[in-house]
């Protein structure tokens, strides 16, 4: 019997090596990886025919390894901490980063400590973090608050540790190479990137990854950046901080993003926006993704195609533009979100005569 050729497929790459030439990465620097990045680009047809954005793709960031883009930065974060010797992380977070941190940590054998707003947290990313074994501390507070305290631990002498938010600039080195990989898949820049916007660093790193991909000769524009946030937390929509940021969408609860000259910038390099979206809009693309993309996303990542849909609907989107939506994390994420929008379960008795029936056959 012949087993016959081999699949011709290369393994998959790991994000540290592919990306190295863009990295600020040394001979020192640990190897690290849990299999992050190359998250794909699918074109949304049916969502995008329905939100009036006919060339619709989607960057599935929930597909990376904790469910979420921050893996990408969070890899080059902790090895970067490993190389320098660290022995213990520090996050703030909303979640993700959180969930991150942990696994990155875990891997690599490091202390890891979250604090974070109490309640606020979606459970699934809660339950990341604690089974990796991060000592996780929950405070009277938002976002805001957690991040003011982790920046301070990070600061004292006595208990030496590596804040690993956004604000550590390995972070967004990680997370731009989603703009090249969005480059490589398309052939091209997009004409326009929509992205959810919480803390502001992600906005900023892929605006990054985009000039750096045309500055080195690898594409020959940048995308105009759409930032949305949520219409109870849009400080930079204001252009002011939001004292008590209240969303549906926890992940980018968020009243003083720590990168918001970077978002600022971002926007105004790129002649893009920024936008709000209520938590009605961000539920509606969110269960559209489900149904319409067979993409399950949690509710802030939803954010950017509620952007998308609203931007069409003001007639400020050319039907002929390629639109990038980055879906930065899972909908498992969020059950309890999830189990607030989706239909109930058809309950039958074991028999084909009660399953027809249930089903409305008879
Ligand atoms: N989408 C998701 C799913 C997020 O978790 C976040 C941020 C964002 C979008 C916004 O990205 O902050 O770079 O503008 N989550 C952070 C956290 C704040 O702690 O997990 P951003």
């Amino acid at each position: 019997m012949s087993l016959g050729a081999r699949p011709s497929s290369s393994p998959r790459p790991r994000l540290l090596d592919r990306f190295r030439q863009f990295l600020p990465l040394s001979e020192a620097t640990p190897s690290l990886s849990l299999g992050e990045g190359a998250t794909p680009l699918i074109r949304a047809e049916r969502l995008g025919l329905t939100v009036g954005a006919p060339n619709l793709y989607l960057k599935i960031e929930g597909q990376n390894p904790t469910g979420s883009f921050k893996d990408r930065g969070m890899v080059v974060a902790v090895a970067k901490a490993l190389e320098s010797g660290a022995k213990a992380v520090v996050c703030a977070s909303t979640g993700n980063t959180s969930a991150s941190a942990a696994a990155y940590g875990a891997a690599a054998g490091l202390e890891v400590i979250v604090v974070l707003p109490r309640g606020q947290i979606a459970l699934g990313k809660l339950l990341q973090a604690l089974a990796a074994g991060a000592r996780v501390v929950a405070v009277d507070g938002n976002f805001d608050d957690a991040l003011r305290i982790v920046r301070a631990l990070a600061e004292q002498g006595e208990h030496p540790v590596t804040l690993v938010n956004s604000v550590n600039p390995f972070r967004l080195e990680g997370q731009k190479t989603a703009a090249f990989e969005v480059c490589e898949d398309l052939g091209r820049a997009p004409d326009i990137l929509a992205i959810p916007v919480g803390n502001a660093g992600n906005i900023s790193a892929y605006w990054q990854g985009f000039r750096e991909y045309a500055d080195a000769g690898l594409a020959d524009s940048t995308p105009a950046m759409w930032g949305f946030q949520a219409a109870g937390a849009a400080p930079l929509v204001h252009g002011r901080p939001v004292e008590r940021p209240e969303t549906v969408a926890t992940a980018i609860r968020i009243g003083a993003p720590a990168s918001w000259e970077k978002a600022m910038a971002a926007r105004d390099e790129s002649g893009g926006r920024i936008e709000a979206v209520s938590d009605d809009e961000i539920l509606a693309a969110y269960r559209d993704l489900a149904r319409l993309a067979g993409v399950f996303c949690e509710p802030a990542s939803a954010a950017s195609v509620a952007g998308v849909r609203k931007m069409a609907a003001a007639g400020a989107l050319d039907p002929d533009a390629t639109v990038v939506a980055v879906i930065t994390g899972h909908g498992l994420k969020d059950p309890q979100t999830a189990e607030r929008q989706v239909p109930g379960v058809i309950e039958a008795a074991p028999t084909l005569g009660a399953v027809a029936v249930a089903l409305g056959w008879t």
